[in-house]
Parts: C-alpha cells; structure tokens; sequence
C-alpha cells in the first residue's frame, strides 16, 4: 500500500523584515501570492491533506487560498504566538492527528521550488526519519548551516547560532523537508529555546534523528526563501525568466523577453507572438494559439481567441475578445467588452460593458458603455454612447447592419432596430426602427455669395485696426 503524504505550510511569521502591513507571504511573485505558490505545489504532489499554519491575524490568507483552490483539501491550523517555526510545525501537526505516513514541511515563503525536486527529496526520505533539501550558495550569511559530522550524521545551526568557523560553512538549509509523522511529533516535543532567537527552531530536530538525509539543490535558486522587498524582486525576475522560456519551449514567440511578463496564472498556447516594447499579461489571462500581441499594451484577467490581433498601447481589462478580432493601438476595453468574431476596434476607442458582434466595427474615437451591437454594423468616428445620466446607467442596442454617422450621440436608453442609419452630428433620443434613416441635427443653410461679402468686410477691419 503506498504511503499517505501530507503538507504542512509554514506562513505565520509577521515576515517584519518586508517592512510592510501586508503578511509576508501574501506580496505577490508573478502575480501570485508566495503561499499560493507553494500549496499549489503541494498539491501537485498529491497530498492527501494540506495544512496551512496561519497567525490569528491570519484571515486574508484564508481567503485567498479557500478561493484560489475551493475543492483542495486544504486546512488551517492557528500559531497562537509566533515562537519559531518548530512551534509552527506543531500547531500544523496538531491538525493531523490520526495521520500515519511522510509529512512534507514547506515555507510559504520559498516560492521558486519545483515538482521534480519534491519527488527527489521524497525518494530520499524513504526509510529516513527526515530528508531536507540544502543548497550551496555564494552569500551564505542568515540562513542555517547544514554541519555534517562523522559518519554522515547532520545538524543544522541557524546563522545567529553559529560560530565563525560555522559560518564559513557554504552549504544552507532551504527549509524544505519531509518527515516521517512519528519522528516529527516525538522529536517537536523535545526542541527548547535555548538558542540566540529564544525560539523553537524546527532545525534542531535534524540532530535527533537517527537517519537523515540532505539533498543539494542542482539549482540554488530554488530554494530562495524571501525575506526583503529586494529578495521579492530578484525571486520575480526569476520566476518571470522561467515562465517565459517554459513558454518559448511551447512555441511561444517572445520577441522582447526583458520586457515582457506572463503571471504564473496566464496561458499562451503556441504560435501566438508576443511582440516589442512591453507586453503584460496579468491574471488568468488567457491566450489562444495564432494570436498576436504587440507591446506596450496590458491584457488583466481577459481571454484573447484565435489569430486576434492586438495593437501596441491597448488596456484590456476582464474581456473577451474574439477570433480575428482585431483591437487598437490605443484601444481601452474595459470591464465586461466582448467582441465577436472578425469584429474591430481602433485607435482611441474606449468600450466598457459592452458586446461588439461579429464583423462591426468601431474605428475611431469613439465611447460605448452599457450597449451591445450586433452583428456587420459600423460605429462612425466620434460616437458616443452616453450611459450615465449622473445617476443611472442605461444601455443602447444597436441592431444587425446599422450605419451610425461620425460624431453621433446616442442618449441611453435607446435602440436601434437593424439596418438603422444615423447622420452624421445626431443627436439621438428616440429608438429608430428597421431600415429608418435618422436625422437630429439642424438643416444646413447655403447663403449664395455671403463668404465673400464676408472676407471683405474682415479685411476692412483689419485695415483701420493697422
Ligand atoms: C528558516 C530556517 C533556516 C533556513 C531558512 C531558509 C529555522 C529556525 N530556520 O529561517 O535554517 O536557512 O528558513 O529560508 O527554521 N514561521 C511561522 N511561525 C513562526 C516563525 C516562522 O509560521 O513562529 C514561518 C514563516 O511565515 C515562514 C517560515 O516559517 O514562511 C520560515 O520562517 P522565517 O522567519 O522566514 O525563517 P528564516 O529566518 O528564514
Ligand atoms: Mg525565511
């Protein structure tokens, strides 16, 4: 019978060193939260319970992560004081009562780890009471040393701990481990706070067990644990790098990798070109396969169907937009746009909770809120949907094969039956039915001669002015 795996996942601590109200493992890499990283992780290696340690303060990691992953089976265990984190790995333990078989310890705040090296530190923690993951880095200073002793036995010794012989020791703890659930219980109840930080460091159950085991990392990074807005940043650039080319090994096109960014949440299926000069894909957006992107332009939790094309300068917030569909530069579409198949929108059109059908187009300058069009119509240059009467919003529909002239106002609510054509400069109030042509402007009046008789008049009175 293979054995049970559980996760518990530290992300109690205040995390002061952020110097920030946010809890720590709430700041975002790629757009992510840092705990939401690591139990995706954890869940990824299918672990039949995963428990969180939160803080009494802990609330809006609850929420995050109930919403992020409604049906994992996630629990919350509450660090009542924040006394390290082998009183951590307590509180966690305390939710697993009952659990028999191998419990990962993950930090929230160590972002970068991957599946591949789970599963090796869950090979080597077989028939060990304990494997860790080390990793040998350059600037060892604040982490724990791993010290390896007569036949192979290991300690850990946090940097504050450690004597200056330790210290030069270049091989550190990651904060990663998997244990054994009877070791970790019997050795968490004998850890003491006789120590620099005065608190209970899970590190020291390593020297009390009989077998354990420390596995380098091959890539240090991963095991970067984040405790300053510097090493949040430097962790994001490494997370961006590492979705970008996972991305290009898909046959992702990424013409400008230094200034693009994908968040871990995004989807880029292949054949799609992310252009130059900065394109940003935020939330679960999602891209489909032929699209084009170029930059700058920012796409937030928005779906992009197939062979669309966006032009630089474009903000697409929470749309849709469809295959062929075609978009800017400078387009805004804000919350709620859809647009249809082959439909277009140019440059400085601003669309927000509006749907656009397929092949009508609204080119230029122009603002449709609350309105839907459909299907083969033209919005002209200039439109305006006015949608807000400083109270109410109010919506306009505008039917298949409509025309509306350059510079109209379509005063909301109102609606245009199919094949309505609207002149140029109107001013629409009233709903237009099928095939009507509609005029709200005043007539035009041609006074034969007057422009003449009135550029006379003006140079006349230029001359006595001079
Ligand atoms: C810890 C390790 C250190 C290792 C380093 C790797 C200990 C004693 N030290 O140090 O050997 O090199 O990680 O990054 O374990 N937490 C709680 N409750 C607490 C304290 C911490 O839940 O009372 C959580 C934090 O939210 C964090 C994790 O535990 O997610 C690690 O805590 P942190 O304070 O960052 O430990 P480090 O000083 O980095
Ligand atoms: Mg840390």
């Amino acid at each position: 019978m293979p054995t049970s795996t559980a996760a518990i996942i530290l992300a109690a601590g205040v995390g002061s060193r952020m110097r920030s109200h946010l809890p720590k493992v709430l700041h975002r890499c790629c757009d992510v939260p840092l705990v939401s990283h690591v139990v995706r992780l954890a869940l990824a290696m299918r672990c039949d319970q995963v428990v969180v340690v939160v803080s009494p303060q802990g609330d809006a990691i609850r929420e995050e992560l109930t919403t992020r992953f409604p049906k994992a089976p996630l629990h919350f265990a509450v660090q009542a004081e924040q006394r390290g984190t082998g009183d951590a790995t307590a509180a966690g333990l305390a939710s697993l009562r009952g659990f028999k078989g191998q419990v990962f310890v993950l930090s929230g705040d160590v972002p970068l780890l991957c599946k591949e090296t789970l599963l090796t530190l869950k090979r080597a923690a077989r028939n060990q009471d304990i494997a860790l993951l080390s990793a040998v880095i350059n600037n060892p200073t604040g982490y724990g040393r791993i010290v390896r002793g007569p036949e192979k036995s290991i300690a850990i010794v946090e940097h504050k701990d450690a004597s200056p012989h330790e210290r030069e020791i270049s091989e550190i703890n990651v904060g990663v481990y998997m244990a054994d659930v009877d070791f970790l219980r019997k050795s968490l109840k004998r850890l003491t706070t006789h120590n620099a930080q005065g608190e209970l460091y899970l590190t020291d159950i390593i020297a009390m067990a009989k077998r354990a085991k420390a596995v380098p990392l091959s890539d240090p990074h991963e095991g970067r644990g984040i405790n300053t807005k510097r090493e949040l940043q430097h962790v994001d650039d490494i997370l961006r790098l590492r979705i970008l080319h996972e991305l290009q090994d898909n046959g992702v096109t990424i013409e400008d990798l230094t200034n693009t960014f994908v968040s871990a949440d995004a989807v880029v299926q292949s054949d799609v070109i992310l252009g130059r000069g900065g394109v940003r894909l935020h939330g679960n957006t999602r891209i489909a396969t032929g699209a084009i992107i170029e930059g700058p332009c920012v796409i937030t939790n928005s779906t992009v169907q197939n062979d669309a094309h966006i032009y630089g300068f474009s903000h697409i917030e929470n749309a849709h937009i469809g295959p062929k569909a075609s978009v800017g530069p400078f387009a805004r579409l804000r919350p709620g746009t859809t647009l249809h198949a082959s439909s277009k929108v140019g440059n400085f059109v601003e669309l927000k909770n509006t749907t656009l059908g397929s092949h009508s187009k609204a080119n230029h300058l122009a603002y449709l809120g609350d309105t839907t069009v459909q299907e083969h119509s033209n919005i002209g240059a200039g439109t305006i949907t006015c949608n807000y009467d400083g109270v109410n919003k109010s919506a306009t529909h505008i039917g298949n094969h409509c025309f509306v002239g350059s510079n109209s106002t379509l005063v909301a609510p109102v609606t245009l039956e199919d094949g309505a054509y609207i002149a140029a400069g109107s001013t629409i109030t009233k709903n237009i039915p099928k095939d009507a042509l509609a005029f709200a402007r005043t007539r035009q009046i041609n006074r034969e001669g007057d422009a003449k008789r009135l550029r006379e008049i003006q140079a006349g009175r230029k001359k006595k002015d001079a």
